[in-house]
Parts: C-alpha cells; sequence; structure tokens
C-alpha cells in the first residue's frame, strides 16, 4: 500500500488522536514558528490540518494558507474542520506555488522517500529568509505504543508464510532526526540556518483501546497490511494484552531554520 492509501485507511483511528496528540503538537509548532498576519503558510504532510488551522487563525484573512498531503480521507477532514485553509491531496515533493513565508510539516519528513531531497524541496519553496518547522519523534517516545502491535503484526505475517512487513516510515530517517541535536545538524545539512530545537512534552492517559486507534489510526496501520481479518483480529487481542503502559509520554522536536540561499 502508498503511504496515501495506509493514511486514507487510517483516518478513524486519526480522528481519535486528533485532540489528543495531532492538534497539539500542530499548534506548538505553529507557535514556535510564528506565522504573521499576512503571511503565505504551506503545511506540507497536513493530515487533517493540525497546523493548517492554528496558521489560518495566525496569519488571518490577509494571508494565506496551503495544506498539502498525499491522503485524500484526511484532507476532506481538514477541509471540513478548516474551510480558510486551501486543502490539496497531493504529493509535497512535487508542490510548487509563489514562495512562502513559512513552511511546517509535523511528523511528515521521515516518510518523504529520499528526506533530505524532499526537505531540501520545501526550504526552496521557501522566500529568502522565510522560516521552516520541522516536527520529529524523539527517540523512544511511540515505541511503548508502537511496540506490541509491531511485535504482533511480525509474527502474523511469521505464522502466514509472509516477508516482514516493511514500516512506512524510512526507519534510518526518523533515526537521524530524534534527538535535538540530531535534528539541529540535519537541518543545518539540508540547507536551513538560525537554526533552534524545542522539546514538546505532554503525557496522555492511555487504554489499550486508544493505543491501538493511534496503532492502527497512523503510519504503524502500514504493518498489518497483507494480513487477512482473523489475523488481525489476532494482532488485536494480542495488542489489548500486551500493552505494557498506562501513558503515552509524547515526546515531540519542533526544529525551525530559515532559508538563507537566495
Ligand atoms: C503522521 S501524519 C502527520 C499529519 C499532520 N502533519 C499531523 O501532524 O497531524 C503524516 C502525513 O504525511 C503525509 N505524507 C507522507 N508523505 C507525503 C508526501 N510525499 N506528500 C504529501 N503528504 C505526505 C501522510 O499522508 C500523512 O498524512
Amino acid at each position: 500500500m502508498s503511504v496515501g492509501a495506509v493514511f486514507d485507511a487510517s483516518a478513524a483511528g486519526f480522528a481519535v488522536w486528533t485532540p489528543l496528540l495531532w492538534d497539539p503538537v500542530g499548534a506548538a509548532t505553529v507557535e514556535v514558528v510564528g506565522p504573521r498576519p499576512g503571511e503565505r503558510v504551506l503545511d506540507a504532510c497536513c493530515g487533517a490540518g493540525a497546523a493548517a488551522l492554528p496558521a489560518a487563525r495566525a496569519v488571518g484573512p490577509g494571508g494565506h494558507v496551503d495544506a498539502v498531503d498525499l491522503a485524500g480521507a484526511l484532507v476532506d477532514a481538514g477541509r471540513d474542520r478548516a474551510p480558510g485553509v486551501a486543502f490539496h491531496t497531493a504529493d509535497v515533493t512535487t508542490w510548487t506555488a509563489p514562495a512562502y513565508d513559512v513552511v511546517t510539516c509535523v511528523f511528515g519528513v521521515f516518510f518523504l522517500p529520499d528526506m533530505d531531497a524532499g526537505t531540501a524541496h520545501l526550504l526552496g519553496l521557501l522566500r529568502p529568509g522565510g522560516r521552516i518547522a520541522v516536527t520529529t519523534w524523539a527517540a523512544g517516545s511511540v515505541e511503548p505504543l508502537v511496540g506490541p502491535f509491531a511485535q504482533a503484526a511480525i509474527a502474523e505475517h511469521a505464522a502466514a508464510g509472509n516477508p516482514p512487513p516493511a514500516p512506512l516510515w524510512q526507519r534510518d530517517a526518523a533515526a537521524r532526526v530524534d534527538s535535538a541535536d540530531k535534528l539541529s545538524a540535519w537541518l543545518a545539512e539540508v540547507g536551513a540556518g538560525d537554526i533552534a530545537v524545542r522539546t514538546f512534552a505532554h503525557d496522555v492517559a492511555v487504554t489499550p483501546a486508544l493505543g491501538w486507534e493511534l496503532c492502527v489510526g497512523s503510519g504503524a496501520r502500514a504493518l498489518i497490511d497483507g494480513l487477512d481479518r482473523a489475523a488481525v483480529a489476532r494482532v488485536h487481542e494480542r495488542y489489548l494484552t500486551d500493552l505494557a503502559v498506562d501513558t503515552f509520554a509524547i515526546r515531540a522536536l519542533i526544529g525551525t531554520g530559515v532559508r538563507c540561499t537566495p
């Protein structure tokens, strides 16, 4: 399944986690990068508009926000929530538009087929001096919730004689941006200047049922692709038993920089 198809299928679980995870991190990202009234903003890999909505509020009626994502189901959800935002079902790696003042990309860069080239493209969409905010996961934040899901899915694939499932995200890429130092160094590598990284920390109480919604409502869902209904039901059952945490310690890194090159 393609990235867009996985996230289309994830829409119900994604919606469950919108007020708990996606919206708070999107709002924090926008607060850090600070779009000003009248500015042009691109929310790349926008999902259901977690960053696009607060960005639209910040730029006001004189500004403009484009929100771009491959998953039409999430884009439709965003459109329902934010009529003032221009949502597009499209690939950000080939997106072009008149220069932006601000680009945000929240939990998106590690899904791009080439994280460096894709992010360099996003930087190139900024005017010189324009600001980018790239938000990533801190190491270890997601594993307690998604790890038991991955283990159960891998066991079912093995039992069915399938090859091990490939994660949707580029695993090596995510590990290159999973600490403040690494994110900062990588933003410099892809050409950003004036870099700063903040940590977003927020603890959310989780039940196994809620944890399951995150697994099937995010990119992790790709791990059950190719399993039949009975196998997915066994993954579900095992997950409900195996989840060992009752808190999701959300730890995200918000990296900001500016486009220096003319
Ligand atoms: C984890 S979600 C985050 C969504 C949103 N930024 C948020 O924080 O709520 C990652 C999103 O990236 C999108 N995505 C991945 N690769 C993309 C690409 N090349 N172009 C556009 N969207 C992409 C997926 O469809 C998915 O909606």
